[in-house]
C-alpha cells in the first residue's frame, strides 16, 4: 500500500538539486547537494520512497499522514557504534574528566561485564540503545562486537547484533584481552583463525582497534593481518585510527581499500591526500562524540573537506569513550567544534554514512531509496545543532 506524506515544511533529500545526483558528486557544494524541497510531499510504497516533490504536485495515494509543517530529512545512518555491552565506566569518565587521559585499557571492564551478562540481559540493553537510537532519528546502525574476545562470547555478540540490524562487525581485535596480555601471539592467531572462522557468518564487516598509542591496542602490522584474514574470510574493512595519536591507520585503511577509517583525529598531511586519493573507495568518519568525551582536540573537519576527502560522522555509541547514541549531539558537536555547516553535517551524518557502509539505499530521499525518514520537531535541519539537546528528532514510523 502507499501512503502520501504531507505537511513537510522542508524536505531535505540529501540527493542533490535533480533528487538523484550521485552521492559520488563532490563537485556541488554540500549546500546544494542538500537538495531542499519546500511545503514538500513524499509517496512510500512498500517501503521505498515512489515520488518526491512540491505537496501541490503530489499523486494520490491510499493513505496521507500529515506530520504538521515539519522538516523532514534521511533518517541518520549510523556508521559506527559499539551496542553491545553491559556494566558501567561512569568512574572512568569521571576520572577521565578529571585529567586522566583515555588509552583504551578500560575496555577490559566492559569485556568482564559483558562475558558476565546473560543473553537476556545482553538482549535488552541493546534493544534499549536501538530503540533510543531511532527515537532520535537514526534508521541505519552498524553495530560491532569487541566486548566479548572469546570465540564463544564474540559469536554471541554479533547473534544479538543481527537480531536489530544487518550491518554487523566482526571486533574481535578489539584490545588483547586481559587473560591474553602475556602471549599477543597467541590472541592473534585465535582472533585471525577460530574466531574468525566463527563470527564471519555473523558479520559483514571486520574492524580492527590500530592504535600504535595504546599498550592495548594493535600495531599497523597486527592491524594488516586481522584485515587480510577477514578479507579472505568474505568481509568488508574498516579500520579504527588515527584517534589517540599519529599512526597507521589511515594508511592502512586507504591501502587495503576499506570502507572507511575512524577517528581520523591524529592525520599528517600523507594521510589527508591519500584519503582525498581514494575518496571513491574509503570514508574518512569523524566521531566527535568520542573527543567530547575523552577531552582530546576535536578532528580537523575543515582540512578533510578542503581536501576533498570523503566524511562521514557517526556516534561510535560505546561504554568507554562515548556512551550516546544520539546523531543530532553529533551533528550539533560537527557545527559547533568542528565547524561544518548544518548542511555539511546532515549530508555527513547521511549520505556520509550511507558512503561509509556501502549503501546506496539508505541515506538520501530519492525514489527507489528505503524510505527511512525522520521528522524534525522544527522548520528546518538548521534547528539540529541551534538546538542542542532538545529531543527535535525522530524516525517515522510508516504503518
Ligand atoms: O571507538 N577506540 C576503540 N574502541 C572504542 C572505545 C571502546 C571503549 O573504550 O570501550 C572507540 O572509541
Ligand atoms: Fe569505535
Amino acid at each position: 500500500s502507499s501512503t502520501v506524506v504531507t505537511g513537510i515544511s522542508e524536505l531535505v533529500t540529501c540527493a542533490g538539486p535533480d533528487g538523484a545526483t550521485p552521492v559520488t558528486d563532490r563537485s556541488l557544494p554540500a549546500a546544494e547537494r542538500l537538495g531542499v524541497v519546500r511545503d514538500a510531499a513524499v509517496v512510500v510504497e512498500d517501503g521505498r520512497v515512489a515520488w518526491v516533490g512540491p505537496a501541490v504536485e503530489a499523486p494520490a495515494a491510499d493513505d496521507a499522514l500529515d506530520v504538521g509543517g515539519r522538516a523532514v530529512v534521511p533518517g541518520f545512518v549510523d556508521s559506527h557504534s559499539h551496542l553491545v555491552f553491559a556494566g558501567d565506566r561512569s568512574a572512568e569518565f569521571a576520572a577521565r574528566m578529571a585529567g586522566t587521559p583515555y588509552d583504551g585499557g578500560g575496555i577490559g571492564v566492559s569485556v568482564a561485564a559483558t562475558r558476565a551478562a546473560t543473553d537476556d540481559e545482553l538482549r535488552g540493553l541493546l534493544a534499549a540503545r536501538v530503540a533510543d537510537a531511532r527515537a532520535l532519528g537514526t534508521t541505519t546502525l552498524e553495530v560491532k562486537g569487541g566486548y566479548g574476545l572469546t570465540v564463544e562470547d564474540e559469536v554471541r555478540s554479533l547473534r544479538l547484533a543481527r537480531e536489530v540490524t544487518d550491518e554487523t562487525t566482526f571486533l574481535g581485535a578489539h584490545v588483547v584481552p586481559p587473560e591474553a596480555r602475556e602471549d599477543r601471539a597467541a590472541y592473534l592467531d585465535l582472533v585471525t583463525g577460530p574466531m574468525l572462522a566463527a563470527c564471519a557468518p555473523l558479520a559483514r564487516w571486520v574492524d580492527v582497534f590500530c592504535e600504535p598509542n595504546s599498550p592495548h591496542a594493535f600495531t599497523g602490522e597486527e592491524a594488516r593481518r586481522v584485515l587480510l584474514a577477514g578479507r579472505d574470510a568474505g568481509l568488508g574493512l574498516r579500520v579504527h585510527g588515527n584517534q589517540l595519536g599519529p599512526g597507521p591507520g589511515a594508511r592502512l585503511a586507504v591501502g587495503l581499500g576499506a570502507a572507511s577509517v575512524d577517528h581520523c583525529t591524529f592525520l599528517d598531511d600523507t594521510d589527508v591526500d591519500d584519503l582525498a586519493a581514494a575518496a571513491d573507495t574509503t570514508v574518512a568518519t569523524l566521531l566527535p562524540g568520542v573527543e567530547f568525551s575523552t577531552r582530546m582536540p576535536y578532528p580537523d573537519a575543515r582540512r578533510l573537506l578542503a581536501a576533498g576527502v570523503s566524511v562521514a560522522l557517526a556516534s561510535d555509541c560505546n561504554p568507554g569513550t562515548c556512551n550516546t547514541a544520539s546523531m543530532p549531539f553529533v551533528v550539533a558537536l560537527a557545527v559547533r567544534e568542528l565547524r561544518m555547516t548544518a548542511a555539511e553535517a546532515l549530508v555527513a551524518a547521511t549520505v556520509g554514512g550511507a558512503r561509509a557502509l556501502r549503501r546506496d539505499d539508505v541515506g538520501r530521499v530519492a525514489v527507489g531509496a528505503r524510505a527511512d525518514l525522520a521528522v524534525l520537531d522544527a522548520p528546518g535541519h538548521e534547528h539540529l545543532a541551534y538546538r542542542p539537546g532538545m529531543p527535535i528528532a525522530r524516525a517515522l514510523e510508516l504503518d
